[in-house]
């Protein structure tokens, strides 16, 4: 067995010694030599850490650290609703798996609607009963574990359990969050019960105990997911909704399966790409981006000089044109068999202009709509490299914080409808301007833009990565590896450096705190792109670098969020 070794000092290895002329690479990665876990959540890494130690393969970590983030982070993590893996098997195999929540069976196009046909006051799609979509999680883990799972479900699950019935402990940002979110909470007796056990918002440090979800994880822990979809859980969601005027039903929970969807698989500049397909939109829309940007000499042009910037902006604006108006759920939408191939996303370049922006109102033009942008988001993502070579990244989310709010038996479910087309040109509350491809159908699953992406060179794992953020989830994922496969960066640096955004509408570029220099912004401006700063989200990556030299594994949460690498 290889010697063991764990740096989290800053370095400048040999083994990772910068190209000549650049310089010096003052980051810090968690460097480790067999496995690695990046996830949002210090006990969570912990929990898939030991997972592996104990012999279970990236699948089965990835299962376990699943749970525990349901339970210690509860505004993301979760049971209650739903998210998407990618799998790479010690023997280089990819399998994908979609347990994304679908539209309840009563579900209608205009159901969140008034009577002029308007969004309804108070926007039923994101906050109450009605906002939730049929949760696929633990049908997804159950998946997952029936097809790759080496240790037993229960023992997957039991560290879960022991952090829900002992409790964990409450940082500096759940503390900030809880009180910054009372308003909603205190609106939501099942939320408060479980967030302010003693009545008011706990404090760092405090222990945060959930009895509740504890007895539920040890039902799906001895009955298997039955327990969720037949059983006693599935019997309280179904009287909860029934009672307060939600849609799902026990028939819509009887019916839920998770599915092995096809990759998104594509070359870029020598990688090879993997990533979820519909029904997210993540992994054909960065293959989009990624084919158009194929055409150009990147890096000759600097790292965010106006020239390179507006390229990328460029690629964005039209593959988000293409996400918006064409993707949907597969199993109800047409989509085209044409839009998976690479030359697809390489002919969308034609029409960039080199010195000028192409406004979005020419693109797709008939997704052209009011723009706003609200940001009130939750989602989380984890990475994860076992020592038999084995991969997973896994994307999971409730969609808002706390998701829809409201919860049964200590669980907290999604407010996942609000990604559906609510009404073509209304935007989501990621500002996304959607067409009739994602328009809700009962038992359709709403579209994500969730990019879970494992990166293969030579036919060996390279990067493991993605984040949270909502529509900006595609731009992060596809940006962090433009900046290291393009600009040479590592995944540490390029999880570290600023990022930019831009969704087709609205049409501007979002950048965040100090991404551009105001001389770069002066040019792009006269270039025709409106520039905006935006302290809103821009992603919480949660990367792996695999060294080909010598299988160092560098494991780098963004800093922008509270996660933890740990590795052996
Ligand atoms: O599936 C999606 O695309 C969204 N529901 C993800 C939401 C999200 O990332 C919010 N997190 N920050």
């Amino acid at each position: 067995m290889r010697h063991r070794i764990l740096l989290t000092a800053v370095l400048c290895l040999a083994s990772v010694a910068p190209a000549a002329g650049q310089q010096a690479r003052w980051w810090s990665p968690v460097v480790a030599d067999s496995a690695m876990v990046v996830s949002a959540k210090t006990e969570a890494t912990r929990v898939g850490v030991d997972i592996l130690r104990r012999g279970g393969n990236a699948v089965d970590a990835a299962i376990a650290v699943h749970f525990a983030l349901a339970v210690t982070l509860p505004y993301a993590g979760n049971i209650g609703g739903g998210g998407f893996m990618v799998v790479r098997e010690a023997d280089g195999e990819v399998h994908t798996y979609d347990y994304r929540e679908r539209a309840p069976l009563a579900a209608t196009e205009d159901m969140y609607l008034d009577a002029e046909g308007n969004p309804a006051e108070g926007r039923p799609s994101w906050y109450g009963w009605k906002a939730v979509g049929t949760p696929g999680s633990v049908a997804g883990m159950a998946l997952a574990h029936e097809r790759h799972g080496s240790l037993s479900w229960d023992e997957l699950i039991a560290p879960a359990i022991r952090l829900a019935e002992e409790g964990f402990l409450v940082d500096a940002y759940f503390a900030d969050l809880l009180l910054g979110d009372s308003e909603d909470i205190h609106r939501s007796p099942g939320a408060a019960a479980i967030l302010y056990p003693g009545g008011d918002p706990p404090a760092v440090g405090d222990t945060l105990r959930q009895p509740a979800l504890g007895r539920t994880l040890r039902l799906i822990a001895d009955q298997g997911p039955a327990a969720f979809y037949e059983g006693e859980i599935a019997d309280s969601i179904a009287g909860a909704m029934a009672v307060n005027g939600g849609l799902i039903t026990k028939a819509d929970l009887a019916a839920y399966e998770a599915k092995e969807r096809p990759p998104v698989t594509f070359e870029y500049r020598g990688h090879r790409i993997h990533s979820m397909g519909p029904p997210s939109s993540g992994g054909l829309t960065m293959m989009w981006i990624l084919k158009q940007l194929e055409t150009f000499d990147l890096s000759s042009y600097p790292f965010h000089s106006a020239a390179s910037v507006h390229r990328i902006v460029e690629a964005m604006r039209r593959a988000y044109g293409e996400r918006n108006a064409l993707l949907g759920d597969p199993d109800f939408a047409d989509i085209s068999p044409e839009v998976w191939e690479e030359g697809y996303g390489t002919a969308l370049a034609a029409s960039i202009d080199t010195l000028r922006a192409t406004p979005s109102a020419e693109i797709r033009q008939e997704l052209s709509a009011l723009p706003t942008l609200t940001e009130s988001t939750e989602t989380t993502h984890f990475s994860i490299v076992a020592p038999d070579g084995s991969a997973v990244a896994s994307t999971t989310t409730i969609n808002g914080f706390f998701g829809s709010y409201m919860t049964v038996a200590g669980i907290f479910l999604n407010n996942e409808m609000d990604d559906a087309t609510i009404k073509p040109g209304v935007p989501n509350a990621y500002g996304l301007v959607q067409g009739r491809a994602n328009a809700i159908e009962p038992g359709k699953r709403p579209l994500s833009a969730m990019t879970p992406t494992i990166v293969e060179q030579d036919g060996r794992v390279k990067y493991v990565l993605g984040t949270p953020g909502g529509s900006t989830i595609i731009t992060t994922v596809t940006q962090i590896l433009v900046d290291a496969i393009d600009y040479g960066m590592t995944m540490a640096e390029a999880n570290d450096a600023r990022r930019i955004h831009h969704q087709h509408l609205p049409d501007t570029i979002r950048v965040e705190p100090f991404g551009l220099s105001q001389d770069t912004v002066d040019i792009l401006t006269r270039m025709g792109h409106e520039v905006r700063f935006s302290n809103g989200y821009s992603g919480r990556a949660e990367v792996i670098e695999v060294d080909s030299r010598n299988g160092f594994l560098y494991g780098r949460s963004d800093l922008r969020g509270g996660g933890f690498a740990d590795g052996f």
